[in-house]
């Protein structure tokens, strides 16, 4: 069904024509001609079947009170909030005089204050930031004709059910509700029997998508471990063709040389190199003449290759694009692929969140594979090339005829052979050090200091070592000691028992985007640096941190 043939005014078929819509999804066809009726809908359809329009479109087609606010629709996060909105204002394009305003937390509320005032028909917000609107009573609700719960699911996970119903309870009960949702938990229908009346139930079963051909998966590593990763993964998974995204030329380059070095086929493009060059190098890519492509995005981009079968993200993107752009050079044309990304730390951890939620995909968290597991895959590789295997040839049977003749039968030399091929597989296992979680409680370890040459000069505070020194090692932040800045350098009290770990892991590391070197700290409290030290702390103000945790910011501001 077209959205031609509903009965909607000429200013918003405009508009969703302009948009490129001209079929109905599923959910819309459904969902609009009731919500068009005044009727309360429960939507309930998977992520990216078009849910924004299916209450969009209607409350821009009937609520068009341009002189008070008459549409509240709650979302979840900040982006999605901004996302409806974006959305929203499309609709209301050619609708003459409504008005359509975003509210959420984490901006400014005297620039949000100033957009209601100059009077707002329609807001898109999240329900914090609502409510604070509501109590200072720069939002008002007595005209509110529409309330829209869009990704109910997500909101109720984030926390945000007081606040919605805080909400709810307070605009006029002689309204529309309608609610939206990927999913149908217990506790979005006690909502709906609530705050909804006589509400239809909407639910759309859908296939599945085409991103669904690529599964997605991370794995969380210390930063100073991440080539070793990737060589595990490459060994472990022997993609007949991958490509690996990093995020500098640099990086490329540097990748590159590791993995030749390591033994793995790879060839690196990026803009740096001259056009014949990166051309030959694509070619060989692409005719299969080399099994793994480093690149960085912009090289990447607008390359077709047909039967890549991974993706790496080695660099994590640092765009949301860019992420579906990298994996989707995999998957194509039918043929199912794999997406593995690589994260160090928690930042990262909640950067790829965001990513998961932007591309309304699954990334799973899997633990890199073990030795006995890898050794297990090889194995299954040698039983199927083994079984389809096809281009025998007459010699070869000559020659086992001649090994029959002394004394080595048939199995004995299937034996022989498969012992071959499986030493030389695991030989080539890379080695991989996992990073040991500490035993806790341990008061009394021995520890070491380190020394990094990074200070105050380069305006460091704790965390920003902390921080590089946890994303690198991939232990926790309470496995450190005392950090001590100076001006131009910094110790650090580590375990003793980990200093080869830490000292292997850090080099190389960057803090604040300065690269460092983590040296073992030679000086002792008698030392010359030491009472360099002393004489530093007394002319300027030095700062001593203690017992540094992260998530426990204040307790470690102790300044002297
Ligand atoms: O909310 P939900 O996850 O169901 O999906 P959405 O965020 O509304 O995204 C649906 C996407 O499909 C958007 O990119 C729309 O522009 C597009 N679309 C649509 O919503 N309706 C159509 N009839 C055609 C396309
Ligand atoms: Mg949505």
């Amino acid at each position: 069904m077209q959205f031609r043939e509903l009965n909607l005014s000429q200013e918003i078929l405009e508009s969703v024509e302009e948009l490129g819509f001209t079929e109905m999804t599923e959910i819309q066809q459904k969902s609009i001609p009731l919500i068009l009726i005044g009727k309360d809908v429960i939507g309930h359809s998977k992520t990216g079947t078009g849910k924004t329009a299916a209450f969009g479109i209607p409350a821009v087609e009937r609520f068009t009170d341009t002189k008070n606010l008459t549409v509240l629709v709650l979302c979840p996060t900040r982006e999605l909030a901004m996302q409806a909105h974006e959305e929203i204002r499309k609709f209301a394009r050619y609708k003459r005089g409504v008005k359509a305003v975003a509210v959420y937390g984490g901006a400014s509320m005297e620039k949000q204050i100033y957009e209601l005032k100059r009077g707002a028909n329609i807001v898109i917000g999240t329900p914090g930031r609502i409510l604070d609107h509501i109590r200072r009573r720069t939002i008002k609700l007595d005209k509110i004709g529409y309330v829209v719960l869009d990704e109910a699911d997500e909101m109720l996970n984030m926390g945000f059910r007081e606040d919605i119903e805080a909400i709810l309870s307070e605009v006029p009960e002689k309204r529309q509700t309608v609610l939206f949702s990927a999913t149908m938990p217990p506790a979005i229908l006690a909502i709906t029997e609530k705050y909804q009346r006589n509400p239809v139930h909407v639910e759309i079963k859908t296939s599945q998508k085409t991103v669904e051909a690529i599964e997605q998966i991370y794995y969380n590593v210390a930063m100073g471990r991440k080539t070793d990763a990737l060589k595990l993964l490459l060994t472990a998974y022997t993609p007949a063709s991958a490509m690996i995204f990093c995020n500098t030329k640099k990086m490329v380059d540097d990748l590159t040389e590791e993995l030749v070095k390591s033994g793995f086929k790879a060839v690196g493009i990026h803009g740096d190199m001259k056009q014949s060059q990166r051309t030959q190098v694509m070619n060989s890519f692409k005719n299969k003449a080399v099994e793994i492509l480093v690149t960085t995005d912009v090289s990447a981009r607008g390359i077709d290759v047909n039967g890549v079968d991974a993706v790496f993200n080695y660099d994590l993107p640092q765009d949301n694009e860019y992420y579906i752009h990298r994996i989707g050079r995999t998957g194509r044309a039918g043929h199912t692929g794999t997406a593995y990304t690589l994260i160090s730390g928690r930042r990262q951890f909640y950067e790829l969140r965001e990513i998961e939620r932007y591309t309304k995909a699954e990334i799973i968290e899997k633990a890199l594979p073990e030795k006995q597991e890898i050794i297990s895959m090889k194995k299954d590789n040698i039983i199927s090339e083994i079984v389809s295997y096809d281009s025998k040839i007459s010699e070869a049977n000559e020659i086992l005829e001649r090994l029959a003749e002394s004394g080595i039968d048939y199995r004995e030399t299937a034996l022989r052979l498969i012992s071959e091929k499986l030493k030389s597989d695991i030989e080539n296992i890379p080695e991989f050090e996992r990073p040991r979680p500490l035993r806790k409680g341990k008061k009394d370890r021995q520890t070491v200091k380190v020394d990094i040459n990074i200070g105050r000069n380069k305006h460091i505070a704790p965390n920003f070592i902390l921080g590089a020194l946890v994303d690198a090692t991939g232990m926790s932040g309470r496995d450190f000691g005392k950090i001590d800045i100076f001006d131009t350098h910094t110790t650090v009290e580590i375990p003793e028992s980990e200093q080869d770990y830490i000292l292997d892991t850090t080099n190389p590391m960057k803090i604040n985007g300065n690269k460092v070197e983590v040296k073992l700290y030679r000086g002792t409290d008698k030392s010359k640096t030491d009472r360099k030290k002393r004489e530093y702390g007394n002319r300027k103000r030095r700062e001593m941190y203690t017992d540094y945790i992260p998530d426990r910011k204040k307790r470690m501001k102790k300044r002297h």
